[in-house]
């Protein structure tokens, strides 16, 4: 029924309307600077030249664009109203890179359905979101909007998240469609540089890149955006390959592409298009459907028709994805059915999405060094909070439009709500993030001298992650580092509380303080959900996904790397001819997978059911974890696989399974993988996606460097 009415629709419009559909314009109260629009948003819509709207962000800019598109537009056509619901809308979440490191996926989909349920009760029905890119590189600012490196665990976050958008139904008026960005290979940018050459291989990008994109198109993602980068000379946002065979011809997509913020005629500046006019015509053939805020498609394609170079039969294919999903979420129908001010005051930044917040924000602060200072007691001790974090609301983190950013639970409220005595808590800034204070090392020295324990509250601020927030020193900046030495130097037990959008290089603080606690940007309940760490009312049990180097000179730095002909081991680490550094060993600081915990999980008896597989069939690996200390606790079991020979070299190890399990004190339970050829498979030089028979050795561990060992053939 939705394609008869699409089809009649399509039927009575004109090349321009079909463009306006085409077309997505800036809300007036929303730009990222560029003056694209020459013309009011109200008069673009009454005129038709608009069919989506980006960065609305509350009802009442939405019914007053969407007003004019029912009453004026030319065919009456509904607007679709997009922003980017990253994590959260009015309740902040923690970032893309914290949840993950949660490694609850449930988490994660119940804080994406929030998300959901509060911008689309402001009318927001697309979402710029989520976003599925690999990070190897902890330069790239965009790091912290994604899960980590890792495909396996990514794909599954990837659909954790369209799941938790979409819901069951995008016709549900409290979801939103979601939007999987930026394909693809966007975080292989060269040197961490954001927008910046892409050159990878095709293994790389169907084995690393593609698997969440894949998983999210299987959960019915409803649209994709391209990245920005070159594939193989090509821009994504005009690359037939990439856009039209692989993702609708070979992966099935059939949902809106939309260009991000200036693609097409970024096509043009990167050389691979002599103009405008043939940006647009590459765009158009690569099936780009919504051009996003710039004028190429409308200012080009009525020319590029004129001369026959493009047809109207492919505009109508745009649009025909377009009223597909106008339909599908209901507008057509009752235009106004996500413009619930009502709504909006009830589920902006309710107490039960805070909590929500407050228990994912627990579960995602990674543990990575303790030497027993956590956690803090309550009672008996005078504790200085130092540095620019310590009373700080800047916990947010970026892509966040919330307006409830002054009612960010602070650390200092969060350590003040435990401790028993108030007076018994100093607090001192010290400095900025990156500036001097007049006066404030003195100040916080002296805080610290009369204190029994020192948490230094460290990191960078929002603006320097995110997008074009590259880094080429990912350390803290120096006034901090400066900071962190005068406290230090007064030998008093050291605390280091981390908030940040990338894995930073830590190595002076491992040696130096006695537990680092890594927040990351931990949302609207940062504060007190750190608090419930530090004290023990929660025993921490993040996970990292990302590696954590100890030195820049490493980057890009990533558990599952191949081998190299001349691999480093602990035999030859002294030897020349070796892959090494000279001044660094190669290994991260603190690995994928890895994280800490208040108690301590042994691992033993890693057996296999059996060493031979046949194809078709699967077999069984299965460890024992022990909680061999003194406080309850949740640890993450990993499992990770290695195709020891084949046709091409494959990496040292992939995770390929994992469970998150609950353990009293004494405790012991044995955690069982099943597995089949389908976890062997791989995408060879041929485009093929199988297994290959031969050897393999299965690891399992609680990170990616410290597991025990199996080996079995697949026959
Ligand atoms: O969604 C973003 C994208 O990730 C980067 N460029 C701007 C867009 C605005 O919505």
């Amino acid at each position: 029924e939705i394609r008869q009415e699409v089809e009649k629709l399509i039927g009575r419009m004109s090349v321009a309307d079909k463009i306006g559909q085409m077309s997505q314009i800036g809300a007036s109260d929303f730009s990222f600077g560029a003056d694209v629009d020459s013309e009011p948003p109200e008069s673009m819509v009454a005129s038709g030249k608009a069919g989506s709207i980006l960065g609305a962000f509350d009802s009442k800019r939405v019914f007053e664009l969407q007003k004019i598109a029912v009453e004026q537009s030319p065919h009456r056509i509904p607007l679709l109203f997009n922003a980017d619901v990253i994590h959260g809308f009015q309740t902040i979440f923690p970032v893309p890179l914290a949840w993950s490191c949660s490694w609850d996926l449930e988490g994660i989909k119940q804080a994406c359905a929030i998300a959901a349920k509060e911008a689309s009760a402001s009318g927001t029905t697309y979402n710029h979101g989520p976003m599925v890119d690999i990070s190897r590189d902890p330069r790239w600012g965009r790091v912290v909007e994604g899960a980590g490196e890792d495909p396996y665990l990514g794909a599954l976050i990837a659909k954790a998240q369209v799941e938790g958008f979409q819901g069951d139904s995008l016709f549900d008026r409290e979801t939103i469609i979601a939007c999987l960005k930026h394909f693809i290979a966007y975080g292989a940018a060269e040197g961490g540089r954001d927008y910046n050459t892409v050159d990878i291989s095709e293994g790389t990008l169907r084995n690393v890149f593609l698997p969440p994109f894949k998983a999210g198109i299987e959960a019915g993602a409803g649209s994709v955006m391209n990245a920005f980068n070159i594939y193989q000379g090509v821009p994504v946002a005009g690359n037939s390959y990439l856009l039209k065979d692989l993702l609708r011809d070979e992966l099935g997509f059939d949902g809106i592409v939309i260009s991000d913020y200036g693609a097409i005629e970024e096509i043009f500046i990167h050389g691979a298009a002599k103009d405008g006019e043939d940006a647009s015509k590459l765009a158009l053939y690569a099936t780009m459907d919504i051009e996003m805020v710039t004028r190429l498609f409308a200012t080009h394609l009525p020319a590029l028709i004129e001369k026959g170079l493009v047809k109207e039969e492919q505009l109508d294919e745009a649009v025909r994805r377009i009223l597909t999903y106008k339909f599908k979420i209901g507008i057509m129908d009752d235009p106004f059915r996500y413009v619930r001010p009502e709504k909006e005051m009830e589920y902006h930044f309710h107490p039960e999405h805070l909590e929500a917040s407050r228990e994912l924000a627990r579960k995602s602060v990674v543990l990575l060094k303790n030497d027993g200072i956590l956690p803090l007691r309550k009672e008996g001790n005078t504790l200085a909070l130092i540095g620019p974090f310590a009373a700080s609301k800047d916990l947010l983190g970026p892509w966040q439009f919330s307006r409830y950013g002054l009612e960010t639970a602070t650390l200092k409220q969060g350590v003040a709500d435990k401790v028993s005595d108030a007076d018994r808590l100093l607090v001192a800034a010290g400095c900025g993030v990156d500036s001097e204070i007049d006066g404030g090392f003195e100040r916080a020295v002296a805080c610290a001298k009369q204190a029994d324990v020192v948490v230094l509250a460290l990191g960078e601020d929002s603006n320097m992650s995110g997008e074009a927030a590259s880094r080429t020193n990912i350390e803290l900046p120096s006034v901090q580092l400066r900071l962190a030495e005068e406290i230090v130097k007064l030998g008093k037990p050291t605390v280091l509380v981390l908030t940040n959008g990338r894995p930073l290089v830590l190595d002076w603080f491992e040696q130096n303080v006695g537990a680092i606690v890594e927040t990351w940007f931990l949302g609207s309940e940062a504060g007190r959900a750190i608090a419930d760490v530090l004290f023990g009312d929660y025993n921490p049990s993040g996970r990292l996904t990302m590696s954590f180097p100890r030195h820049a000179g490493q980057v890009p730095i990533y558990y599952n790397h191949f081998n190299t002909g001349r691999p480093v081991t602990p035999e030859n680490r002294h030897m020349k001819f070796i892959s090494k550094y000279l001044d660094c060993p190669n290994e991260p600081l603190y690995p994928f997978g890895y994280g800490l915990s208040y108690t301590k999980f042994d691992y033993s008896d890693f057996r296999l059911d059996k060493t031979v597989l046949a194809r078709g069939d699967s077999l069984i690996a299965s460890v024992t974890v022990t909680n061999a200390g003194d406080a309850a606790g949740e640890e993450t079991v990993q499992m990770y696989i290695r195709d020891l020979h084949g046709s091409v070299v494959r990496p040292v190890k992939e995770l390929k399974g994992f469970r998150k399990i609950v353990l009293q004190p004494g405790e012991s339970r044995t955690v069982s993988f099943a597995v089949s050829e389908e976890d062997l498979k791989f995408y060879g030089p041929d485009g093929s996606f199988q297994a290959e028979a031969g050897s393999f050795r299965l690891f399992a561990g609680p990170n990616s460097r410290d597991t025990l060992e199996a080996e079995f053939e697949l026959v």
